[in-house]
């Protein structure tokens, strides 16, 4: 595996082997690696010749009260991980080769960024639209990987990737979780043991949503308050939101249609970590 940390450098690489008539596939990350990305870069082999992983934390999708700073970080760690499935490029460019001095451009997606994390966490989705906006003209893919434990983020992609014509394929990746149900995320190791002992109702709550939904559940408010009262049951959550949603447009009908595919959002504190995770179901 090659590291590389200039744009240039990359961009001359990926069109070496675009030139030989290699597909070449990209996982955007921000590193500190865990299962669910190496299950991304592991899909990624399978889509195409090369793997391009992207490793940057991306300062422009924090908000300033956010964790940019304290985010965690191991680069030894994350090469040595990238290399043992087979990455064949690991980009990791620095700040100021991704936003050097004058910068001024930002991507701004108007459609599914109006609601749940676009408004909980405002300028987050510009930060991502912009950087993945950079970080696919960098590395040039023919396909790109992205996991569905940032659901609205695949749908923001999408978008992005329709009406600024990039001629690139998404693929969306399942949510990899740990045994006991907690969606796996770089952000599980601010949680104190306590805390970590209680995160996985979330996951409980999900599939309480859900069990409902295939029991023939339709009514949005009595599917929402299903995980909400679930969620309740342990004081030491703090929810920002919960919300089923039609899983392709992002609508919140009052009654689901038999066949409408729904996503179940999830969006709380546990002590000062916030933690997102969701559940598709299809209204039988
Ligand atoms: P990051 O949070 O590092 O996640 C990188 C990719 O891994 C995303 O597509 C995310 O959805 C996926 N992922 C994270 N945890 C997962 C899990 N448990 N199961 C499956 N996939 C998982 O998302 C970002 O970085 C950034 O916003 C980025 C797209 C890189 C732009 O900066």
């Amino acid at each position: 595996m090659k590291i590389i940390t200039k744009v240039e450098e990359m961009q001359k690489i990926s069109e070496m082997h675009r030139q030989n008539g290699e597909k070449i596939v990209c996982v955007p990350t921000m590193g500190y690696f865990h299962e669910g990305h190496l299950n991304l870069m592991r899909i990624a082999k399978g889509y195409g010749d090369i793997v391009v992983v992207t490793l940057f934390v991306n300062p422009t999708q924090f908000g300033p009260n956010e964790d940019f700073e304290r985010y965690p970080r191991n680069f030894q760690r994350d090469m040595e991980l990238a290399s043992s499935v087979g990455v064949d490029y690991l980009f990791a460019p620095t700040v100021e080769e991704m936003y050097p001095d004058g910068y001024a451009t930002k991507v701004v997606v108007t459609k599914y960024t109006d609601k749940f994390e676009g408004v909980k966490r405002p300028g987050h989705f510009d930060g991502v639209a912009t950087v993945v906006t950079k970080l696919f003209n960098a590395t040039k893919p023919n396909v790109a990987i992205f996991g569905q434990k940032d659901y609205q983020q695949t749908l923001v992609v999408k978008q992005l990737v329709k009406d600024l014509l990039f001629d690139i394929d998404i693929i969306v990746a399942p949510i990899v979780r740990e045994p006991d149900g907690l969606a796996m995320s770089s952000r599980n190791v601010y949680l104190s043991p306590e805390e970590r002992t209680v995160a996985n109702e979330i996951y409980n709550a999900l599939n309480k949503g859900v069990e409902a939904i295939r029991n023939g559940e339709k009514r949005r408010k009595h599917i929402n308050s299903i995980v909400i009262e679930h969620l309740r049951k342990f004081n030491q959550f703090y929810i920002d939101y919960v919300s089923a949603v039609n899983a392709e447009n992002f609508e919140e009908p009052e009654v689901f249609r038999s066949g409408e595919k729904v996503v179940i959002l999830v969006a709380v504190y546990l002590g000062k970590t916030r933690l997102i995770d969701n559940m598709l179901a299809t209204v039988p």
